[in-house]
């Protein structure tokens, strides 16, 4: 499928990954809605978008079935990016994470089968890999929900792959691990990544919870992007679950002493601080399914991306 000319619906478009994969699709030539109700983003991350004729804003919440299905009328894509995103917030409104998660996803499904549209990409997290100390992960673990954020990333999975069963429609859920890139927000709850170019920024030492040691599959969000274009039109992307990661994992220390050297200012060094409850020691992704079925391929190793996320920041 070629996706030039094509129409498609971002949800979660005024977010960190929405509002990049809004970037591509309308540099890709394709008539672009966005859906956010700006609960977490920011319409200054699609401002550059004011004067593109391709590209539409609407505020409004995929809550509301109404608003799902007058949008889903008018597309043939639909790429959903929006959720309630906090792991700890999901552990005390776990109410208000499953109404976005999954009834929301549920009314995204549902508006997709009755008007006919015909891909349905959604973001899901490597968070439904749970504790499970095994890596690399791989897509037929058995998925562990260790939050009520894991929980509905599942239920979400399950509805995706319930209409490609039942209705035989062309969806794909995209298994997101550990994310950076421009946007986005630093802030308690944010990505390791932000936090510690913000500490960077402010002429603070990062700090590292526990030894440093742990490590995870860093993705930037360009590759994440790309992967969304391909799991579009890649016709074995049917009905499957694909992790999206680059399949080299990173340990926190070494993240940090890279984003200080690229920064030219390792004298800042870094604080140790007690290790966080509940932390898993080691996350990677298997991307052989990636490969395979979309012939995805990350770009941007961490060094690289990091200075991409960085530019503008060397001193
Ligand atoms: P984000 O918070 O920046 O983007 C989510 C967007 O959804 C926000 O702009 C928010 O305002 C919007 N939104 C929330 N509830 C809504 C609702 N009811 N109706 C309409 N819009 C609503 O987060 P992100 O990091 O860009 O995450 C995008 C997707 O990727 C999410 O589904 C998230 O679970 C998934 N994910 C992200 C990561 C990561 O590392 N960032 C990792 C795994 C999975
Ligand atoms: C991420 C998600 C989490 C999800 C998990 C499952 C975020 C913010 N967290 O957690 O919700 O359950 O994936 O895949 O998206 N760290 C520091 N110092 C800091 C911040 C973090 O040392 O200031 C460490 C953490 O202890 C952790 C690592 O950096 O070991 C990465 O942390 P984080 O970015 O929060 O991601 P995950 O722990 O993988």
């Amino acid at each position: 499928m070629q996706l030039k000319g094509k129409r498609v619906l971002v949800t979660g478009a005024a977010g960190f990954i929405g509002s990049h994969l809004v970037d591509a699709l309308v540099n890709e030539g394709c008539i672009t809605l966005g859906l956010d109700d700006l609960s977490n983003g920011t319409l200054s991350n699609l401002s550059h978008h004011e004067e593109t004729s391709l590209f539409s804003f609407i505020k409004g919440d995929i809550k509301d079935e109404a608003t799902v299905m007058h949008l889903a009328r008018k597309v043939d894509i639909i790429f959903h990016e929006a959720a309630f995103v906090s792991v700890p917030r999901s552990v005390v409104h776990p109410r208000e994470c499953h109404s976005i998660n999954v009834t929301g996803t549920l009314n995204v499904l549902e508006a997709a089968r009755l008007l006919d549209v015909q891909k349905v990409v959604i973001a899901s997290s490597a968070a439904v890999y749970g504790d499970d100390p095994t890596v690399p992960k791989v897509e037929t673990m058995i998925p562990m929900a260790s939050s009520p954020y894991a929980a509905s990333k599942i239920a979400a999975e399950a509805y995706l792959h319930s209409y490609h069963e039942v209705h035989g429609m062309d969806t794909t859920a995209l298994r997101y691990f550990n994310v950076y890139g421009p946007r986005q927000e630093a802030s308690p709850y944010s990505g390791a990544i932000s936090i510690f170019r913000s500490n960077i920024l402010e002429g603070k030492p990062p700090v590292i919870f526990g030894d440093g040691g742990q490590s995870r599959d860093f993705i930037h969000v360009q590759d994440v992007v790309n992967a969304n274009l391909l799991a579009a039109t890649a016709p074995e992307a049917a009905g499957e679950t694909i992790n999206i990661g680059t399949g080299v994992a990173s340990t926190v220390r070494d993240v940090v002493e890279i984003m200080l050297k690229i920064c030219g200012k390792p004298e800042l060094k870094y604080k140790i601080a007690p290790e966080r409850e509940g932390d898993v020691r080691h996350s990677l992704a298997s991307i052989e399914k990636a490969k395979n079925i979309l012939g995805f391929k990350p770009s941007l190793p961490l060094e690289i991306g990091l200075k991409d996320y960085l530019a503008g920041e060397i001193s």
